[in-house]
């Protein structure tokens, strides 16, 4: 029942790839024209993608965070780090060709409050950038990588009026030298509330803080995915209410409902 709930809700369909760009030499982002899920899709839910040219390979669609959504022009964009033979061959596809896509799918983030706290690390950042463009109020966001090349985010995306934006480095090549761990415990006394996406060690910490200050936060988890709707449980993860599926009860989740879960 849950299963064909989910086909009914989630629109599987081709759709025209737009443009690509390759950004550095790590990154791409894709913009399709998908009018229906671009004019469903929520700050946090994601879209499964399904590479081209897979040969005689049966591959699994990988899932994206949508990056960005334009209602009205029906374009959808996603931003994906190159790393292995799925992302690798969506790199490689030409504008003008279709590809397979099942979305949007899975459960967002609640509406920021003003005054948020924003926090990404590394490719992390792309949910959250769609969630910093879905209100006008004022948030910080913190934007941690490893070096200036991680940077993947285009400028015009990340300079919207309403972000206070901190720019993190490990080695200090852009922005700050430090972490968005180190930065994050220096802006929470004064976050609202907190919204994160990105390594689990960080979103560990991340939840613990928040947990511990008092203050509501809410972060997108990964896992890997086969159906992504909900009818495999390949996703399952352990949470306060017994097992729960990333791909359909998250991605995002309060961190009281995973992370109380095991601490003492
Ligand atoms: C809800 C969600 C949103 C995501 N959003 C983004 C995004 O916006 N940008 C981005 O760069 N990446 C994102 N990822 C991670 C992305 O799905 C993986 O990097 C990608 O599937 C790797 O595929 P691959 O074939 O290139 O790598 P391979 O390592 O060859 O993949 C092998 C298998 O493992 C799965 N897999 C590998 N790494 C991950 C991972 N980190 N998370 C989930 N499955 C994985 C693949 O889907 C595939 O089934 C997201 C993952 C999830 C679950
Ligand atoms: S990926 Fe199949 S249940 Fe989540």
């Amino acid at each position: 029942m849950r299963l064909l709930e989910a086909l009914n809700r989630a629109s599987l369909g081709q759709y025209i790839l737009l443009e690509k760009e390759i950004i550095g030499s790590q990154y791409c982002r894709l913009v399709f024209l998908a009018p229906s899920v671009a004019g469903e899709a929520q700050p946090g839910q994601f879209v499964m993608i399904y590479p081209p040219n897979a040969g005689i390979q049966k591959i699994l669609p990988r899932p994206f965070s949508v990056f960005a959504a334009d209602r009205e022009a029906g374009r959808l964009t996603v931003i994906f780090r190159i790393i292995g033979i799925g992302t690798v061959l969506l790199s490689q596809a030409e504008p003008g060709t279709k590809l397979g896509m099942l979305g949007p799918l899975g459960k967002g983030f609640p509406v920021p409050p003003a005054g948020s706290l924003l926090v990404a690390g590394g490719i992390g950042m792309a949910p959250l950038i769609f969630l910093a463009s879905s209100v006008k109020v004022e948030l910080n966001f913190i934007y941690g990588v490893a070096n200036s090349e991680q940077f993947s985010c285009p400028l015009d995306y990340i300079n919207q009026p309403n972000l206070v934006l901190h720019e993190v480095t490990e080695d200090g090549s852009r922005g700050e030298r430090g972490s968005a761990v180190d930065l994050f415990r220096r802006l929470l006394p004064r976050a609202e509330a907190v919204f994160a996406c990105g390594p689990r060690t960080m979103l560990e910490i991340v939840a613990s803080d928040c947990l511990d200050s008092g203050v509501a936060a809410w972060v997108s988890l990964e896992e890997r995915m086969a159906c992504g709707i909900g009818a495999c449980r390949g996703c399952a993860v352990m949470t306060k209410n017994g097992y729960q599926r990333v791909c359909s009860d998250g991605p995002v989740f309060s961190v009281e409902e995973v992370f109380l879960h095991g601490r003492t």
